[in-house]
């Protein structure tokens, strides 16, 4: 086990090197399954989730090789290559979907490409319920046969999928990930309605386009697909991580900072910036990447409302509550995506923040200082919220069950440490 030690009060400067994408590189992994040549994806970044879907691939029979080359230091940026010219299993097992919700996304591809697949069903998790009904009921529309017995999703085509209209209720990133890949080699025309238009969708689009889908419409919320009988291998690199970027922004904001993101995209997260501006944060584009600057002394709070993309990212509020949370004035977060994601709050308040949650809605009175405390992380996203305002905490930090932070951020200890920040990883 794992614990994080942060003695707060540093500024932060320098350069951080942003990875490439988790929720990018997830889908663009199980996309290796519907094409007999190998798929190989760069800037794949080195985290546990990663890992688990590897270990979830392998199991499945396609052979994996891994070059850890990376040309900035460190293991960002290695290489991964998929050969699924011959998967010997169709089953995704309940311990591998347990550990990670994103395991899902191999249903979509098994069954379009040998009409028959059987994934655990995730349940629930921290964050809520999450369930998958809507991937099941648009692989229904494409004629699969959804049988659910022992906790797992059986799912037959036998006679492989057809192209129809899917009109989703509501955005689901997961959904629109799972039903694209599936569509990919269905009979015919696919339209997928009210389809999620996150940055990750089109970099999944864009590669599936390299394999030989036809897609058009990426990043709208509309997207046509035409099947074709077989999609070919190609070599295809991950963005770059907007939640990591985001997250080491707050870093340098939360600090009074001065920090280069480098190789961040800064069009894939406006909503995010121009909030942090109207904040009081100098967010510059420049050739490297993004720069997030913080001059002023005070931060200036403002209202939150998390949506799907192109609004404010779920995954970046438990961060942005950190930086409120010293702001001037009063902030009110409203979580519009899941239903129980505010479980940084008492953690946060133990270190002597001021928030209130009632029902969706948190509001955030900000107070002029935090002081360190003993916390327990419970999310991805929540604990680095916790590092966040451990960096400015008078005192000492320090976080317990930081295995949820490798799940999604690599190496941050030394990612912060570098810019100045007093922070170690503890095995005990
Ligand atoms: C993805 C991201 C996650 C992010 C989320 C929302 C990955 C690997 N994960 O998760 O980091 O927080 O998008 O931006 O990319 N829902 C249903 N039925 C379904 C599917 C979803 O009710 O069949 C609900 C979910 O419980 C949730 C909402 O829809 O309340 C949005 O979830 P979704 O967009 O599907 O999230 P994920 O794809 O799981």
């Amino acid at each position: 086990m794992d614990r994080i030690h942060i003695l707060g009060g540093e500024r932060l400067e320098g350069e951080v090197l942003i990875g490439g994408a988790k929720n990018a590189a997830l889908p663009l992994m199980a996309s290796s399954l519907l094409s007999s040549s190998p798929l190989t994806l760069s800037n794949l970044p080195h985290l546990v989730d990663i890992t688990t879907m590897v270990q979830l691939l392998g199991d499945l029979g396609v052979k994996i090789s891994m070059d850890g080359d990376s040309p900035n230091g460190g293991y960002a940026g290695r290489a991964i290559k998929m050969d699924a010219s011959e998967p010997l299993e169709k089953s995704a097992p309940y311990d591998l979907v347990r550990k990670m919700r994103a395991s899902v996304l191999v249903l979509g591809p098994l069954l379009a490409r040998w009409g028959e697949a059987k994934v655990s069903m995730p349940g629930g998790c921290a964050i809520g319920t999450r369930p998958i009904d809507l991937h099941l009921s648009a692989l229904e529309a494409l004629g699969a046969t959804i049988d659910l017995k022992e906790g797992y999703v059986n799912a037959t085509a036998p006679n492989g999928l057809k192209g129809c209209e899917i009109n989703f209720p509501f955005v689901s990133v997961g959904a629109t990930e799972n039903i694209l890949m599936a569509s990919t080699l269905a009979k015919g025309k696919t339209i997928i309605k009210n389809a999620a238009r996150e940055p990750e969708i089109i970099d999944l689009a864009n590669c599936l386009a390299d394999m030989g889908a036809s897609i058009n419409g990426a990043g709208t919320d509309t997207m046509e697909v035409v099947g074709t009988e077989e999609l070919n291998g190609t070599d295809y690199q991950i963005i770059p991580d907007r939640i990591e970027t985001g997250t080491y922004a707050i870093a340098s904001a939360i600090t009074g900072g001065d920090l280069l993101l480098r190789g961040a995209r800064f069009d894939t997260l406006s909503a995010f910036f121009s909030l942090l501006g109207k904040a009081g944060v100098e967010v510059i584009q420049e050739n490297k990447g993004v720069r997030i600057k913080r001059t002023t002394e005070q931060l200036a709070a403002v209202d939150i409302y998390t949506e799907p993309y192109p609004g404010f990212p779920t995954d970046m509020q438990a961060q942005i509550m950190a930086l409120m949370a010293v702001a001037k004035g009063k902030s009110i977060i409203t979580e519009s995506i899941f239903e129980n994601r505010f479980m940084h709050v008492p953690e946060l308040c133990r270190m002597g923040a001021d928030i209130d949650v009632n029902g969706s809605s948190a509001t955030v009175n900000g107070v002029s200082k935090l002081s360190g405390a003993e916390l327990m992380a419970t999310d991805l996203r929540a604990s680095v919220s916790l590092i966040l305002a451990g960096l400015v905490a008078r005192g000492e930090t320090i976080i317990n069950r930081v295995y949820h932070l490798d799940r999604g951020y690599e190496r941050v200890e030394e990612k912060l440490g570098m810019c100045g920040a007093n922070i170690k990883r503890v095995s005990f």
